[in-house]
């Protein structure tokens, strides 16, 4: 059942090229964005002023990945919170706005209890869910299903990135929808969304590359992940998929924010593993490097051919990413190098990678 591989994990890893492509499939017809009837009716994207988006863990990290989207695609402003606050928080919402909530299982408690209120303060709103039939799917205005098939691996990998491509074109179709891009735009970045299977394919090919690298990583007590746009919640999944499993300490930072304090961690035995596609914030994100590396900080530099040209030079490894159409989309495929490092170092260190101590796949209370 785990199709030869050693791990649930690693063959849920390596479905993601097949998963992106079936969502791509299901959710673009004749290049246009063709959502389920009843969600594409229940998401009058062209009204709101706000978009809420409520989840917890990894859920939660592709909906700080898709507020980079919305706003920057459709210009559509977006909040964003995991699901244990939003429902205590009881924010106001707006009455031109709407909530999705987004969940593998379709179970976890606090995202259920979000949508709940939600619906109570009168406000519509929608589910991305993995699991048909789940609570959450029965009980909010619309369903748009993740594709990812059942995903055992408590680590959340292959419903992750089909989550992101899901919420990739909700973004885009609220860019139509609100008339922030012309029909010409959409149409190169669905080419770019069309790319990303065999991207995510040729990612995988770094797999043994990474597998050395986690050697020496796995040998860490505290490691940081640094991203900065929309890499900068990728940074943050990166340094949960590593806790989840290897149960090394790890933070995700915003690499902007290094020198307002996480900088003073920096020596020889914190590695830290920068997510820096070639993009238009790149060389921001060298220059926090270079302070990294100046206070002999041993860098994992994730980036491609370009990237590594420019500022490859004196890292401790180069995990080298095939270069993308449309930088904007990155964390989709730079997903794929973070749960791979995440899972060789757990093998590394010889943990239960499915089955994580203290952990379970659906958190159904509170
Ligand atoms: O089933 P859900 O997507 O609602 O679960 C949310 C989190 O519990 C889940 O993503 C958790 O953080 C994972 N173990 C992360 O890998």
């Amino acid at each position: 059942e785990k199709g030869g591989y050693k791990h649930f994990m690693a063959k849920e890893i390596a479905e993601q090229p097949g998963i992106l492509k079936d969502t791509l499939d299901a959710y673009v017809k004749e290049g246009r964005i063709a959502l389920p009837g009843a969600a594409d009716a229940a998401l009058p994207f062209a009204d709101l002023d706000r978009l809420t988006l409520v989840a917890c863990g990894t859920a939660h990290y592709a909906c700080h990945v898709a507020k980079y989207w919305f706003e920057t695609l459709a210009r559509l402003p977006v909040e964003i919170d995991v699901a244990s606050e939003f429902r205590y928080r009881q924010p106001p919402l707006p009455a031109r706005s709407m909530a999705l909530v987004v969940s593998q299982s379709g179970e976890t408690a606090d995202t259920l209890a979000a949508l709940r209120y939600v619906k109570e303060e009168g406000v519509g709103v929608g589910a991305i869910v993995n699991v048909e039939g789940s609570t959450i799917a029965r009980e909010s205005d619309a369903v748009i299903r993740t594709l990812a098939g059942t995903e055992i691996g408590v680590a959340s990998t292959k419903a992750f990135t089909g989550q992101l491509m899901v919420l990739a074109l909700l973004a885009l179709r609220a860019a139509e929808a609100r008339g922030t891009l012309s029909a010409a735009e959409i149409a190169g970045h669905l080419a770019a969304l069309e790319a990303m299977p065999g991207l995510a394919h040729q990612a995988l090919q770094l797999s043994e590359r990474i597998t050395e690298m986690s050697h020496a990583l796995s040998e860490a007590r505290d490691v940081l992940f640094l991203g900065r746009g929309a890499m900068y919640p990728l940074a943050l999944e990166g340094a949960l998929k590593l806790k989840e499993i290897s149960y090394i300490h790890a933070e995700g930072y915003a690499s902007g924010e290094l020198k307002h304090g996480p900088i003073a961690l920096i020596d020889r035995t914190v590695p830290v593993i920068v997510l820096a596609p070639r993009d238009a914030l790149f060389e921001k994100t060298v220059s926090n490097m270079q302070e990294v590396m100046a206070r002999e900080g041993r860098v994992i530099l994730v980036t491609d051919a370009e990237g590594a040209a420019e500022a490859g030079e004196g890292v401790w490894h180069l995990v080298r990413m095939p270069a993308l159409p449309d930088p904007i989309f990155a964390p989709l495929l730079y997903a794929i190098p973070a749960q791979l490092i995440a899972y060789h170092t757990a093998v590394a260190k010889g943990t239960d990678v499915d089955q994580p101590r203290n952990l379970a796949k659906s958190v159904t209370v509170e």
